[in-house]
């Protein structure tokens, strides 16, 4: 297969967010306990965090991460996680059927994160809580002191305020699985009293109002016209949220999901822009994808080791084994989010650790990368800057989710310094290399400095990171690839992902 590209210095899309790779963590299954924190793990630190899964952490740079949760928000006091650890209460949390110890809250949450070098990004509960709890953990984490819930952090040996910037108002309010679940009013009349009582702490603050859980909602998209109007002038984001999976063995339709993600962003944009008219409103509202991912698993299928009636603490729920077509996936929609970037400013891998995770960790044993790690962690490092245009020319496939699909997807970066270019390309086909011929106009001179791939042979779909064989998908140095008369000339390998990257002079 044959295919023809441009990238042009100047057809800009929009400077990037560098909080388009950020990441969500939640209090479920074995995220937060025996994920991260894990006192007795050979390699835990002073505060009880693995070293080992810090390492992991550390590398992807992330820039923000959403924490408590997640549908366990909705029913969460915060509260219960502050003081002595030996006094605070255990608590059946309602949204993962689990038991909760509150051994760690937000004061060790954000030991953690600071270690891990990432700004916290908070969620608080509007499903069974209100303003009240909303304004007082904002003055917990945000206000130096002097006050009853600063001086309280303080007396829990926080001396400097967090100065949280992002507040995320409540999870998925439109899902009948939350507790609380609101209608599209009165939820957007809530988030909107809460908006104003998180922005009263600072003109810094950013707030990000719940969208429809996803776009198969039977509410979408109304949910988002009635929330805005309601909030619209206090909130700064909208959240989007989208798991996915290959259900049909089809791997093409399963590509083509990214693109069909591309009309969601689209869809909402659209929305912001009419009740932004409607409302004669000032302000810009953009898009927080604060939950993606491939999802598989369910918790039928994880509960096998308990009754239906019991709750676990820190049970095995949602660990999965990914697999090359998902690492594909995931530098897909990536792309998708690159090329989204004038909307789409903050976005969120959920999760983190152990949940539909990046990085897996058994309890007392290893930590390692799954597959989709990496085009994670390549987007993360490299796809910092300016997005840049692609015009593709190349064989296009139908699905059944999308049609007119490229087997070529491709997404281009200028580095902030605009002296190095960053290019993430799928060869979406199964079989067939793709010849590529990308003229590079308006750079100067281009030189090749690194390209690494995953995969190449689509008989290799299923093969995956596991406890077993946690090195089996890792990029390597690909090949065949190179500059000639001001293009990038080469083929790539059928069922693959590649990370380019060019200096310019
Ligand atoms: O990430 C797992 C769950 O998916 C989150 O708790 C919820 O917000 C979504 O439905």
């Amino acid at each position: 297969m044959k295919s023809r590209a441009t990238i042009h210095r100047d057809f800009t899309i929009s400077r990037i967010d560098d909080r388009l790779y950020s990441a969500f963590i939640e209090h479920m299954g074995r995220a937060i306990y025996t994920g991260i924190y894990e006192p007795d793990h050979p390699t835990a630190n002073e505060h009880g965090f693995r070293k080992d899964v810090l390492e992991l952490v550390r590398a992807l740079k992330i820039p923000a991460i959403r924490y408590p949760g997640g549908n366990f928000v909705s029913a969460y006091k915060w509260e219960d996680g502050i003081g002595p650890k030996e006094d605070r209460p255990v608590r059946l949390d309602l949204a993962w059927r689990s038991k909760e110890t509150n051994q760690v809250g937000i004061n060790e949450f954000a030991l953690w994160a600071e270690d891990a070098g990432i700004e916290m990004m908070l969620a608080v509960n509007l499903g069974t809580r209100g303003i009240e709890e909303t304004r007082n953990f904002v003055e917990y984490c945000n206000f130096p002191s002097g006050s009853y819930w600063s001086d309280l952090r303080r007396s829990h040996g926080v001396e400097k305020p967090y100065g949280v910037r992002m507040w995320c108002l409540g999870n998925e309010m439109d899902g009948p699985w939350q507790t609380g679940q609101k209608t599209a009013r009165e939820y957007g009349h809530l988030a909107n009293e809460a908006a104003k009582a998180v922005k009263a702490f600072g003109k810094d603050i950013e707030t990000i109002v719940c969208g429809s859980s996803n776009n198969e909602m039977p509410t979408y998209p109304e949910w988002e016209r009635q929330v805005l109007e309601e909030c619209y002038e206090n909130v700064d984001y909208i959240s989007l949220h989208n798991y996915y999976g290959n259900s049909s063995g089809d791997s093409l339709n399963f590509f083509a999901k990214a693109q069909e993600t591309g009309r969601y962003i689209q869809a909402i944009g659209g929305t912001i822009d009419y009740v932004k008219a409607k409302k004669r409103a000032k302000n810009d509202i953009f898009i927080c994808f604060d939950e993606w991912n491939v999802w598989y698993h369910n918790r039928a299928q994880d509960s096998k080791n308990w009754s239906e009636w019991d709750w676990p603490e820190a049970p095995a729920l949602l660990e999965e084994d990914y697999n090359l077509e998902d690492a594909l996936f995931i530098g897909g929609l990536l792309n998708e989010f690159i090329r989204r970037s004038d909307r789409v400013r903050i976005a969120c891998i959920a999760q983190l650790v152990n949940i539909i995770a990046p990085i897996r960790a058994e309890k007392g044993g290893k930590a390692w990368a799954t597959s989709i790690y990496f085009p994670y962690l390549f987007a993360s490092l490299y796809g910092r800057g300016t997005a840049l245009n692609v015009a593709v020319d190349c064989p296009l496939y139908d699905a059944e989710v999308a049609s007119d699909v490229p087997y070529l997807d491709i997404a281009a970066v200028l580095a902030p310094d605009g002296r190095s270019l960053s290019v993430f390309a799928v060869n979406r086909h199964l079989k067939e290399a793709m010849e590529v011929d990308i003229a590079l106009t308006g750079f100067g001179a281009a030189r090749l400095i690194d390209h690494q791939m995953l995969g190449g042979n689509s008989a290799e779909a299923r093969i995956a990171n596991t406890s077993a064989e946690p090195g089996r998908i890792a990029p390597r140095a690909g090949g065949g690839l190179g500059v000639e008369d001001g293009a990038l000339k080469g083929s790539l390998p059928p069922f693959s992902y590649h990370m380019i990257r060019l200096t310019l002079d």
